[in-house]
């Protein structure tokens, strides 16, 4: 049967309209790609970093004694420079840290161990001190051979909360580091093994990397013997000299977080291992994001010019040992601590960071 002209002709015109629209739409799309592209960089940061805080905020601060913490500045500058910060404590939702075991990196074998070890450990927070603060100062010390010889002990212990890493020890280097330390977070291969290494007072927060991480905190919480030392990379403590009370487990979140979103590392079908693990200095400056009003750091960036410069501020081994590593992207993760400097998001009291300029 032959079709009316006049049903052909709308028919084609239907398709042109369509078409007409199509293309139209995927100009209007690309046109908006372009704009995104303009202003964002692929993780989500303005590609101008001016971290300019909102008039309120100013006028809010300028109100403020010199020097007197900020209430919600590290926040409100981050959000300044990365639009799609939730600010999320991380500490008052066991089901969040759950899923994120789950996902990336997890296992749901875990959820057992995480229900034994949240019900032993109980408390979520810092302690009543700290969490009554309504503005908390943070610093994260890293381990940083930049840290020697530069008397910031003092002003290190000025911090409301101080955060140290892996094995880094406190006795000793108190005029370069501090003597404070409020938490101390690591993971099993990183624990200090030395029971006298450890300061009287911290908290232990383990930042889980592997589901393995979970038993071995259940053998340390329970103060049971670890039998085998299995799938772990390097020798691991055996024994955690805190009470259940005084360990906590760091969220997860915060590590994907770093790794997928602010860092940009691939995600590998969530498997964590090949380029895309954040190193803890990272890690807890991400948390520290989250559940602080002023963040610093001090110890942080390696400067390969100097090869014989000490690579960490507590032992005699030189810069140019370091060595590539296959599970972390250290120039990735550079390129976001820079954008932090860069912005004011956080201070940077050893200037390591920027040592190839900012
Ligand atoms: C800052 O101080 C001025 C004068 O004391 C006051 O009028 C103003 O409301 C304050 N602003 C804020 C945001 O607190
Ligand atoms: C720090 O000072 C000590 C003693 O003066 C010196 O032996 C050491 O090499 C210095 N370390 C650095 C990194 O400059
Ligand atoms: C780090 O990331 C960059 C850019 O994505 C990539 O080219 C490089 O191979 C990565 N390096 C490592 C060690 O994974
Ligand atoms: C890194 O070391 C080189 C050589 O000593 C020096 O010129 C440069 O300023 C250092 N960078 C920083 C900021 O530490």
């Amino acid at each position: 049967m032959r079709m009316k002209p006049s049903r052909n002709l709308l028919l084609c015109l239907c398709s042109m309209l369509a078409l007409g629209f199509l293309y139209y739409s995927s100009w209007r799309i690309s046109l908006r790609g372009w704009g995104h592209r303009s202003l964002y960089d692929k993780q989500g940061f303005f590609l101008k970093l001016d971290g300019t805080l909102p008039l309120k905020l100013t006028y809010k601060y300028g109100n403020l004694s010199e020097g007197a913490c900020k209430p919600g500045f590290a926040a409100a500058k981050m959000s300044a420079i990365y639009p799609k910060l939730h600010v999320y404590s991380g500490c008052d939702s066991k089901h969040h840290a759950m899923l994120s075991l789950q996902s990336p990196g997890g296992s749901i074998a875990s959820e057992k161990i995480i229900d034994i070890l949240l019900s032993n450990t109980k408390i979520y927070g810092l302690g009543e001190e700290l969490d009554s603060m309504s503005c908390k100062t943070c610093i994260i010390v890293g381990n940083g051979g930049i840290l020697a010889n530069k008397s910031l002990g003092q002003r290190i212990d000025e911090f409301d909360v101080v955060v140290r890493l892996n094995e880094a020890p406190v006795k000793g280097f108190e005029k370069d580091v501090g003597s404070k330390t409020t938490m101390r977070i690591t993971y099993p291969e990183g624990a200090i093994q030395k029971m006298e290494h450890y300061e009287t007072q911290s908290l232990f927060v383990l930042s889980a990397f592997k589901a393995l991480d979970f038993k071995w905190l259940r053998h340390m919480v329970l103060n049971q013997r670890l039998h085998s030392t299995d799938g772990f990379w390097k020798s691991v403590a055996k024994h955690i000299p805190r009470q259940p009370s005084d360990m906590r487990i760091l969220n997860p979140y915060f590590i994907q977080e770093a790794s997928f979103k602010l860092i940009g590392l691939p995600h590998n079908n969530g498997q964590m291992g090949r380029g895309n693990i954040p190193t803890l200095g990272t890690v807890a400056i991400t948390m520290a994001l989250h559940n602080c009003d002023e963040v610093a750091v001090a110890g942080f960036g390696y400067n390969l010019s100097t090869p014989l410069a000490p690579l960490h501020y507590y032992e005699k081994i030189k810069m140019s040992a370091i060595k590539e590593s296959w599970t972390h992207n250290i120039s990735k993760e550079k390129e976001f601590l820079v954008k932090l400097v860069k912005a004011g998001v956080i201070q940077d009291w050893t200037n390591g960071i920027c040592s190839g300029g900012c």
